[in-house]
């Protein structure tokens, strides 16, 4: 957790704003986007996170954006991120109608995951710049779910289709700008370790089919230690394997290529915590539970993935706790509304500091996929973010209220 973030600190936050609040750090984001200085380009996959005063934060660093959906350039043109060049490209495996009309009105190159996508692109727009999502042909990721390569996904163009992608790219006029892959989210060092050599293949099958190209992405996927005792991913190692790769593909088109990186969860999961308040604790069998007022609508990732998120707690008056295994749940009409589960929705008791009614519940690196996969199921509002850059805290979004619910059925 940063360090930011004392307890006093979070508990006058949760005073001022309510709870379950969001609170991120600006220092840990700058921090994490300095660590990635040695790429060329590195491009944050907004859909980690995509509050405007977030993605201004990342653009004063110097890191460029991807858009995954119409609403996704607007945001990143909310914040900044200038049209017409590279600061924003379009990733996707379809355009429907609004944002094919929008990346053509802006000038958003168009990372294309589908060659269906290339002939509605090419029809609207000649010489639109776009670059080639491949799918190599593995993958992998924390979850089955977050792996994006192999033939279960249905991401990226299968690397055999290349010749028939490049094709389509020379029928209609679009401008090559580079290939991308991205094999999944929280990938293993294994794995991620695998797709430079796989890149270098098809920048050679690009080349001998006549085609010139500028850039190279080595996706997102690089996790975060979310468990103690987790390895902390060595981004010169790192680094310096897509340098060789890029190095070999450099002397196949015979002049430089931009290296990118597109990060989600590296940049921001470790920035944020969501802060809930205890609201009840009870005995089920052999299970103690205490529940908060957060629930999976606000942090999906343990009910969606069995995602493990480290927690502590702010006692609501001073005095030791005895440490007790409780299975931590939110508010929410339904089972599966645990914050301490498996992959297979079984309850895993966590040893905390007991947590009584009006303790403060802290779900630690929330950052990526936190409040931007969060809903309003069970008709409750999306709740504030608020952002702590030294001395200062500011309210980034402000809670959503029911009315504004029900202004849209109106
Ligand atoms: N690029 C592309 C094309 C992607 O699809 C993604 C993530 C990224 C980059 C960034 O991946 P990252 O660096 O964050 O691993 N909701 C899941 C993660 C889903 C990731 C989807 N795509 C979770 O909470 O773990």
């Amino acid at each position: 957790m940063p360090t930011a973030f004392t307890p006093e600190r979070l508990a006058r936050i949760a005073a001022e704003h309510g709870t379950p609040v969001w609170v991120y750090d600006a220092a840990t984001i700058r921090a994490q986007a300095a660590s990635l200085r040695a790429f060329d380009v590195v491009r944050f996959a907004q859909k980690a996170c995509s509050n405007t005063h977030v993605l201004r934060l990342l653009r004063e660093q110097g890191v460029k954006v991807d858009a995954v959906s119409r609403g996704e350039i607007l945001r990143a043109l909310a914040a900044g991120y200038t049209p017409g060049g590279d600061e924003i490209v379009f990733t996707a495996d379809l355009l429907d109608a609004a944002t094919l009309a929008t990346v053509v009105e802006h000038r958003i190159p168009v990372n294309a995951g589908s060659i269906d996508m290339l002939h509605q692109l090419g029809a609207a727009s000649k010489g639109h710049k776009v670059w080639l999502r491949i799918n190599p042909g593995f993958g992998h990721g924390h979850s089955q779910k977050t792996n994006t390569g192999g033939e279960h996904s249905k991401h990226g163009i299968w690397h055999t289709e290349l010749p028939a992608a490049l094709a389509a790219i020379r029928q209609h006029g679009l401008v090559l700008e580079g290939l991308h892959m991205h094999i999944g989210s929280g990938v293993d060092y294994t794995h991620l370790a695998q797709v430079g050599g796989a890149m270098v293949g098809l920048v050679r099958q690009a080349v001998e089919a006549g085609h010139d190209l500028h850039a190279i992405s080595a996706g997102g996927g690089l996790s975060i230690p979310y468990r103690a005792g987790d390895a902390r991913i060595d981004v010169p190692h790192y680094f310096q394997l897509w340098d060789a790769a890029r190095q070999e593909a450099q002397a196949i088109v015979g002049h430089a290529l931009t290296l990118e990186l597109e990060p989600g969860r590296y940049l921001v999961a470790e920035s944020a915590v969501l802060l809930a308040e205890v609201r009840a604790a009870k005995n089920a069998g052999s299970n103690r539970f205490v529940l908060v007022d957060a629930g999976f609508n606000e942090l999906m990732r343990p009910s969606m993935y069995g995602s493990y998120h480290a927690m502590s707690v702010i006692p609501r008056s001073p005095g030791a706790r005895p440490e007790r295994e409780v299975v931590v749940a939110g508010p929410l009409c339904e089972s599966g509304d645990v914050f301490t589960q498996g992959a297979g929705g079984e309850v895993l008791p966590r040893r905390l500091p007991e947590p009584v009614v009006g303790d403060l519940l802290v779900l630690h690196d929330a950052g990526a996929y936190g409040a931007s996969m969060s809903s309003n199921y069970n008709s409750r509002p999306l709740v504030a973010e608020v952002l702590v850059d030294g001395e200062q805290t500011r309210l980034i979004r402000r809670r959503q209220t029911v009315d504004e619910l029900l202004a849209l059925e109106a």
